[in-house]
């Protein structure tokens, strides 16, 4: 069984024994070698699959740490705005901490899965008439007043956690690879991710995060965020890095949200694509070796896949029909 990701990384989380570990099996995600990307680039691509965490995203890293560290310090209740992923895991977490968890989730803008989630978990699910950006700044208000703990990525102990698929990279690779490709939201994941090279030392990989053109209202929900709050920071560590900030198209994320579903056997959602759409503008050298992050599992936004994947076609239970209709 894998280790909780606490425990797997204790040395380089701010964790103590005071600590209570709230886990769901996080972390140790797949790496996999993606053999089609691999060939058509002329490089040796690896995924990592970080939709095998428990509640289907990357959020479970950060939500992880945060949600222990906010019962260690008597939490009784989180507050997130989210477009979804924070939500359902600050929802699940909160639910095995047997706390409370508020989410404000913009309006009728939020993906029918994590939504599902979010309210099976049990949390408080409020429609915020209005943004993200809107939500957001309504729940640091709210955190403000204490009677909540913010589990958003402002929380830095959010962004301890999710360093660590760096680490897991770098461990299961033997070696730093040449890239990271990866979505750019609201920034703070390529914020830990530069954080983790910071303290790795030696020479990082180059981060090419991955952000939609259309912010406000791009089809990849869970990056439609028109201001990220980690803008600073995280172009911070794309210069540092030496890595690059690729604009992309929803064609573009569709695309390769496709092909990796097709060609890769991976059903992500559009948003965690953004990072395999950045190949073809920043080309890997050839012989390099990178690594996507693919940050979220299809069944999160199942009403992309029915708008953009082949319908079903119906028959009648025989064998004649049947294999007509599969020619
Ligand atoms: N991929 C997925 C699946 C996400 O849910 C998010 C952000 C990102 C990528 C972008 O990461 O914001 O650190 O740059 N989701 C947040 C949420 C905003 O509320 O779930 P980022």
């Amino acid at each position: 069984m894998a280790l909780p990701l606490i425990e797997r990384f204790r040395d380089r989380l701010p964790v103590t024994e005071a600590t209570p570990v709230i886990s769901l099996g996080e972390g140790s995600t797949p790496l996999l070698r993606a053999p089609r990307l691999s060939e058509r680039y002329g490089a040796e691509v690896w995924l990592k699959w970080e939709a095998a965490n428990p509640t289907g995203s990357y959020k479970d890293r950060g939500m992880t740490v945060a949600v222990s560290k906010a019962v260690e310090e008597g939490a009784e209740a989180v507050v997130v705005a989210s477009t979804g992923n924070t939500a359902s895991a600050a929802a699940a977490y909160a639910a095995k901490a047997g706390i409370g968890a508020l989410v404000l989730q913009p309006a009728g803008a939020v993906a029918s899965g994590k939504v599902a989630q979010s309210r099976m978990y049990g949390a408080t699910v409020l429609d915020v008439r209005g943004t993200f950006d809107e939500a957001l700044a309504a729940a640091r208000a709210l955190a403000a007043r204490g009677t909540h703990s913010l589990v958003n990525s402002v929380n830095p102990y959010r962004r301890e956690g999710q360093k660590t698929a760096v680490f897991e990279i770098v461990e299961e690779l033997g070696g730093v690879p040449d890239a990271i490709y990866l979505p750019y939201g609201g920034g703070g994941n390529t914020t830990s991710y530069g954080q983790a090279f910071a303290e790795l030392g030696g020479m990082p990989s180059r981060l090419i995060a991955a952000e939609a053109r259309n912010r406000p209202h791009t089809v990849a929900s869970a990056i439609r965020i028109a201001e990220p709050a980690h803008r600073g920071t995280a172009e911070r560590a794309i210069r540092t890095t030496e890595g690059a900030l690729v604009t992309l198209e929803d064609d573009a994320i569709l695309a390769a949200w496709s092909d990796l579903a097709r060609g890769e056997g991976l059903f992500c959602e559009p948003s965690s694509a953004a990072g395999i759409a950045a190949l073809r503008v920043e080309l890997p050298p050839p012989g390099s070796t990178v690594v996507c992050i693919v940050t979220g599992h299809g069944l999160k936004d199942p009403a992309a896949a029915e708008a953009h994947a082949p319908e079903p076609i119906e028959v009648d239970a025989d064998p004649d029909a049947i294999a007509e209709a599969a020619r």
